[in-house]
């Protein structure tokens, strides 16, 4: 997808993007989502949320006390995430140049956000955009084109840490304890 289009398409989206989804169950993605973090030694509760849309992927956590920033490339979705969380830094920034927004614990980028990011060397920019913004014992997420490759079934469907390469290749990437 060519640079531009995906913020052009969601900027358009962006009014109707929560009736499109409201069947997704969040609560559960990020009920399981943090669980599993905390498994692989999450241990505090600073969340960066990338490609945070409308903030449907961190309401969530921000209701369970967790700190949250967002960033997105579409300003009408966080227009929609601004006026539902009105107490959240929210930025406008790609995630294939992501500067440094934090220290945080735990970065999530979920519904399949990722998959608009379509070249290894591209996605490579995104995955260190995140690490940058990771504390030294943060969640990460790393590639992993080996034969080691599965990712826990939850993190592979439904709250992609990491999902990388090319289309249908089935590349997949796993958590890591930040060191
Ligand atoms: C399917 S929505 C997911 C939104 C939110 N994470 C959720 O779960 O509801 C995909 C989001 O990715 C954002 N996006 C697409 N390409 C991006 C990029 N290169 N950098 C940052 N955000 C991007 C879109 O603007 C959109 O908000």
């Amino acid at each position: 997808m060519p640079v531009g289009t995906a913020r052009e398409a969601y900027d358009d989206l962006a009014p109707d993007y929560d009736l499109l989804t409201a069947d997704y169950p969040y609560e559960r993605w990020l009920a399981a989502l943090a669980a599993l973090a905390r498994s692989h030694g999450l241990e505090g509760r600073d969340v960066l949320d990338v490609a945070c849309g409308t903030g449907k992927s961190f309401l969530p956590l921000l209701q369970r006390g967790w700190r949250v920033v967002g960033c997105d490339i579409s300003s009408a979705m966080l227009g929609v995430a601004a006026a539902k969380a009105p107490g959240v830094r929210l930025v406008q920034a790609d995630m294939r140049s992501l500067g440094r927004l934090g220290d945080f614990d735990l970065v999530t980028c979920l519904d399949d956000a990722l998959n608009y990011v379509l070249q290894p060397r591209e996605l490579e920019a995104a995955l260190a955009g995140i690490r940058r913004n990771l504390r030294p014992r943060g969640v990460r997420a790393r590639p992993d084109h080996g034969p080691r490759r599965r990712l826990p079934r939850l993190a592979w469907r439904d709250g992609v840490f990491a999902r990388a390469g090319r289309a249908g290749a089935g590349d997949g990437g796993r958590l890591r304890s930040g060191r």
